[in-house]
């Protein structure tokens, strides 16, 4: 029998097409937000799923999934998923790291340079045809250049972002749970220090940690009074890192100079007071969104799915198991190839 596989939303349509000749292929024909018990129905009726940030799946949406084997996450982050939970019902989960890092560290370096030239308010100001005269003084943002840039989250995309700011003549410092091998930090040109000194020292700070219990609310009313006024923060990571009531606060209070947000607490939802403000940048999540980088995110939830099931060049060894472990101790055998 083939395996069924569910499509959470549109993608695109050749890259998914990949599955068919082993697979039955079920793709929703539009893009929208599922209810649980809808996420639910639809889990129990499939033995793959392919799936985006706005499912969230944990126990209560896998009771009835007796079939399903495998969930590729269309995202590098999965904190959507309840890792434990899949791995307890016996269910691999994959996400699509790498195949993001350079499309998400150009972005995080528009929304820098964007928040400090402020480039969102002066273009909301053109739109609204209020360009009457230029003014010499008018909108003098902050230069970047030769200024120190702190990355909190030193992953592979942290590391992306690092590189580029050669180009800036920007001195890297960086936090993370486990500090990077010297060969790296040479060739990133980063250099580790504890998270007080990368908030009272960087110029410019921009996240780039998972959302975990841990690390929810990591800059905070009494990380972002640690900054410097004239800082700049970027999050292209996720919502709820940042305390977005007391970013919105700081902001308006003049306590930080400037953000460049692309994810936010409860988004679509965005706090009413960073609507307000002039001297933040906002985008909608979009920071992996080119059309190179989303063909190859599908491409890669669609190489997972073909592998689990004994197919394609990485049969029965999905490159991006999140849970192999876990699958492992529980008895839980892939496919044979
Ligand atoms: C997007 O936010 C991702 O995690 O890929
Ligand atoms: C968090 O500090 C991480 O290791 O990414």
């Amino acid at each position: 029998d083939r395996p069924s596989v569910w499509v959470s939303r549109p993608t695109f349509d050749d890259v998914i097409a990949r599955l068919a000749p082993h697979c039955e292929v079920d793709v929703e024909p539009e893009e929208r937000k599922f209810a649980p018990a809808e996420l639910a129905a639809k889990l129990a009726a499939c033995d793959a799923a392919i799936v985006g940030l706005k499912e969230h799946i944990g126990a209560a949406e896998l009771a009835g999934a007796k079939r399903l084997r495998i969930v590729a996450n269309l995202a590098v982050g999965y904190d959507n998923l309840d890792l434990a939970a899949l791995s307890a019902a016996g269910i691999a989960a994959s996400n699509t790291a790498d195949v993001l890092n350079e499309s998400v560290a150009d972005y995080a370096w528009a929304l820098l340079l964007g928040a400090a030239r402020r480039m969102g308010a002066a273009e909301r100001w053109l739109r609204a045809g209020q360009w009457h005269a230029t003014e010499f003084k008018g909108w003098l943002g902050t230069d970047v250049r030769g200024r120190t840039l702190g990355i909190l989250g030193m992953g592979r995309i942290g590391q992306a972002i690092a590189r580029r700011a050669q180009g800036f003549g920007m001195p890297v410092l960086y936090h993370n749970r486990t500090r990077l091998p010297e060969a790296t930090e040479r060739e990133c040109r980063a250099r580790h220090v504890d998270k007080d000194t990368l908030l009272r020292e960087s110029d410019c700070l921009v996240l780039v940690l998972p959302l975990t219990p841990e690390t929810r609310h990591a800059i905070g009313a009494a990380e972002l009074a640690r900054m410097k006024p004239s800082a700049v923060l970027v999050n292209v990571a996720r919502g709820g890192i940042v305390d977005d009531a007391a970013l919105a606060a700081a902001l308006r209070e003049g306590r930080l100079a400037a953000a460049g947000l692309d994810v936010f607490e409860g988004e679509p939802k965005v706090h009413p007071e960073l609507l307000t403000l002039d001297n933040v940048l906002l985008s909608p999540h979009i920071a992996s969104a080119t059309t190179d980088t989303r063909r190859a995110m599908t491409a890669v939830a669609v190489d997972n799915v073909l592998a689990f099931f004994g197919h394609g060049p990485h049969a029965g060894h999905p490159p991006n198991l999140l849970n192999p472990e876990a699958l492992a101790a529980a008895g839980v055998a892939l496919p044979p190839h």
